[in-house]
């Protein structure tokens, strides 16, 4: 894969486990702004299980610098197909009102209403879940490198589209540079808690809106 300006792109393969999760700990949940966006301000251990469960898909990738050998960015993603948003929706029922419960409840009513399946008249995407970079090498394409590279990964799989869910004012700008289309979007400050009208998240300006984009491949 890439191998430019001392950054080397590859498949996470399960022994990085325990690597990825320092590196996420560090340089993406401190950040993420639904992670950040609520109390209790951090990630759950179920959210940690379920970003390493994924790496066992062969779909998740990490940016290496060559000459320190670290790990400075993480894009990963694993497959859907049609019935996401129903087992989505299963899964919120299961987990209740916890935070992760919200954030899950988030993320299945952006699937149904994305509507990517019949949108596109496909039956096999990849939806990226984390996307993430080194706070101290930011704005230098790192992370539009990570889900180009995840493109041709996945168009070499046979996936028809991919998908990610843009919590952050920055992984939005980068699907858009990248040119992956806007099917979604749904504003913090409107996504409210029925019982006392207040919005779930608050994230830090400028992160405003949770947009889903799509790209077929
Ligand atoms: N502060 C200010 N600008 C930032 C920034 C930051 N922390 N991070 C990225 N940017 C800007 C870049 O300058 C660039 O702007 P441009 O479009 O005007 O050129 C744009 O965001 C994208 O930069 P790019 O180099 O393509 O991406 P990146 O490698 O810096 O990574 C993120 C972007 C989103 C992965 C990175 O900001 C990050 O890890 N954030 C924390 C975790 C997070 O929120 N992930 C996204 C959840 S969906």
């Amino acid at each position: 894969m890439a191998n430019t300006d001392n950054i080397r792109i590859s498949v996470i393969q399960p022994e990085y486990r325990q690597r990825v999760l320092d590196f996420l700990r560090t340089h993406y949940f401190r950040e993420e702004p639904l992670t950040i966006g609520r109390e209790p301000r951090h990630q759950e251990p179920d959210e940690e299980e379920f970003i390493l469960s994924i790496i066992n898909h062969g779909t998740c990738l990490m940016a290496i610098h060559t000459e320190t050998e670290s790990i400075v960015g993480v894009a990963s993603s694993c497959p859907k197909g049609p019935d996401e948003a129903e087992n989505l929706f299963e899964e919120v029922a299961t987990e209740g009102p916890t935070k992760y419960g919200i954030i899950l409840k988030l993320l299945a009513e952006v699937e149904r209403d994305a509507n990517v399946f019949h949108r596109y008249d496909v039956q096999k995407a990849l939806h990226v879940h984390v996307l993430g970079v080194d706070a101290k090498m930011r704005g230098k394409n790192i992370g539009g490198r990570l889900m180009f590279e995840l493109t041709v990964l996945g168009k070499q799989l046979g996936y028809e589209v991919i998908t990610a869910d843009c919590t952050s004012y920055y992984s939005a700008r980068l699907c858009e540079r990248l040119g992956w289309e806007c099917i979604n979007t749904v504003y913090y400050a409107d996504y409210v808690d029925d019982d006392n009208k207040k919005p779930y998240f608050v994230p830090e300006p400028p992160h405003n809106c949770c947009r889903t984009f799509a790209k077929r491949l």
